[in-house]
């Protein structure tokens, strides 16, 4: 079964651009990403990973490191790497996972085989600090992430996991955010001492609270 929210993100080991991993002990006490991409040396895949280079400092600032894959090997990673660089202007700064034996992507679930038989799809695994999963995200071959919407969902979790609050539609940090329906009005208002506009008496929004 694939892997669902709530599941401790499996353990491995593997070989990276940055030498051999051990993933839960590479992760240490903070949170991580895991993202797949389909091959290297390809189009997509390029835009993305020196985007995601280019948000080195975004994953740094929210205590979270980032880690990609693909099931080509780490010589080729490495030499791809040098294109990325001059493609896009960022320089990769973090690990890529060669997984050639689709060793983790079979962990993971990262080979659709009825989307395509041996590549792996574009997948996202936000890990906490527990090792838990906390988001995945599937995307096509052909469609390339949005890794801003990547960080507005890490800050929507690191502020959900502290407060009991959730974000609305469309949220962004420091928007006002939601009470969680579990706190009543009296528990509301002193958790939350900034006050709340009640709309209906099961949303009710307040200043974010960390802020
Ligand atoms: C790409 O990164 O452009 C790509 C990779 C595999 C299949 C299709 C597109």
């Amino acid at each position: 079964m694939a892997l669902q929210l709530g599941d401790t993100a499996p353990d491995f080991t593997a070989d990276t651009t940055d030498g051999p991993i051990s993933f839960h002990e590479w992760l240490g006490d903070g949170w991580g990403i895991l993202f797949s991409h389909p091959a290297d040396f390809t189009p997509v895949c390029t835009t993305e990973l020196g985007e995601v280079a280019r948000l080195k400092d975004e994953f740094a600032k929210r205590n979270t490191k980032v880690i990609g894959l693909s099931v080509d090997d780490v010589t080729s990673h490495k030499s791809w790497a040098k294109d990325i660089e001059d493609a896009t202007g960022h320089a990769l700064n973090y690990p890529l996972i060669g997984d050639e034996e689709h060793k983790v992507a079979d962990l993971y679930g990262m080979v659709h085989p009825n989307a395509d038989n041996t590549l792996t799809v574009r997948s996202v695994f936000i890990i906490g600090p527990d090792k838990k999963v906390k988001l995945t995200i599937t995307y096509p071959a052909s469609t390339g992430r949005n890794f801003e919407e990547i960080l507005r969902v890490l800050d929507s979790l690191q502020l959900t996991s502290d407060y009991s609050v959730a974000t609305p539609v469309n949220w962004h940090d420091g928007e006002d955010v939601v009470i969680g329906t579990s706190v009543d009005d009296e528990a509301a208002k002193e958790k939350f001492p900034k006050g709340f506009k009640a709309v209906k008496p099961y949303l009710r929004f307040t200043p974010q609270p960390n802020r």
